[in-house]
């Protein structure tokens, strides 16, 4: 299907959405925003596809939300929208990995979707920010709340006050991002890391997701008990027991179910 403002491709067992709104940085309005969900609904039903690489361009991960397109909104408008929420949280509901692979600005709206990815890998020229306190407003699409849990308190603070911009290397030592890779071999590094993912056993690393994302939602005594659970049910695949024979054997799996 022909998308107005995203590329779509799949590399192997990987698919790869490029954001693509060059003019604007790539800022989220709500045709993007319908477009990405679009690609992720197909993705998630292609069976094919283990892992998704969402990117923008080397310039702009995405410069936030279309602040053109909302500058004129009321309040009744984004309440009855229920706007900003609507449509983005798509990415979170993905139960296949999403990677994000930043380079350049991923400001407000897109620090917000990078950070609803799994986890962010970045070029060295990435800059993240939650800018929207100097354009009058906050963030929508939580960045004060997930900003906060990935960097603690005081970074999130300063950023969410100043509009501050993080640079790559910060944000790796913040534990923002798991790793800085060169500009250049952003894309194919991202999708290399994808197709390892890709080539696991799928519902072992969906149950491993959900674990991880558990942690967010829960106590850790909660979540160490919801982990034992899912690490139990692990048993009731084949593919642990193709792993740990593979292992024994001193050869490569061969996993049934990816
Ligand atoms: N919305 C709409 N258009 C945007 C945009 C955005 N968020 N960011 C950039 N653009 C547009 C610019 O208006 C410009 O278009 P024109 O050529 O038609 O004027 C084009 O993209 C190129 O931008 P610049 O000329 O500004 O490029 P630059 O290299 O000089 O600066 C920048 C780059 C620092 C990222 C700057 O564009 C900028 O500050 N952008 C806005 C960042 C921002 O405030 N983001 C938060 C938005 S609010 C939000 O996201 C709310 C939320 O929580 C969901």
């Amino acid at each position: 299907m022909a998308y107005e403002f995203i590329l779509v491709e799949t590399r192997g067992p990987v698919g790869l959405i490029t954001l693509n709104r060059p003019k604007a940085l790539n800022a989220l309005c709500a045709g993007l925003i319908a477009d990405l969900g679009k690609a992720l609904d197909d993705m998630e039903a292609d069976d094919n596809i283990g892992a998704i690489v969402l990117t923008g361009s080397e310039k702009a991960f995405a410069a936030g939300a279309d602040i053109k397109e909302m500058s004129g909104k009321s309040y009744m408008d984004v309440y009855l929208q229920d706007f900003i929420t609507k449509g983005w949280e798509r990415v979170t509901t993905c139960r296949k990995p999403v990677i994000a692979a930043v380079s350049g600005y991923a400001l407000g709206g897109g620090c917000e979707m990078a950070m609803m990815c799994d986890f962010i890998l970045a070029a060295e020229t990435a800059k993240f920010g939650q800018p929207e306190i100097t354009i009058g407003t906050i963030p929508g699409a939580g960045g004060t709340q997930r900003l906060t849990r990935f960097v603690g308190k005081s970074k999130a603070m300063e950023m969410n006050l100043t509009g501050r911009i993080m640079d790559a290397e910060e944000a790796e030592r913040a534990g923002l991002v798991s790793r800085i890779i060169p500009a250049t071999e952003l894309i194919s590094e991202a999708v290399a890391t994808a197709e390892k993912i890709a080539g696991l056993s799928r519902p072992v690393v969906m149950m491993a997701k959900e674990c991880v994302n558990k942690a967010y939602e829960t106590t850790l005594s909660e979540g160490v008990k919801f982990e034992r659970r899912v690490f139990h049910s692990t048993f009731a695949t084949e593919d642990q027991k193709e792993g740990m024979a593979a292992f024994v054997e001193k050869r490569t799996p061969n996993f049934k179910n990816r």
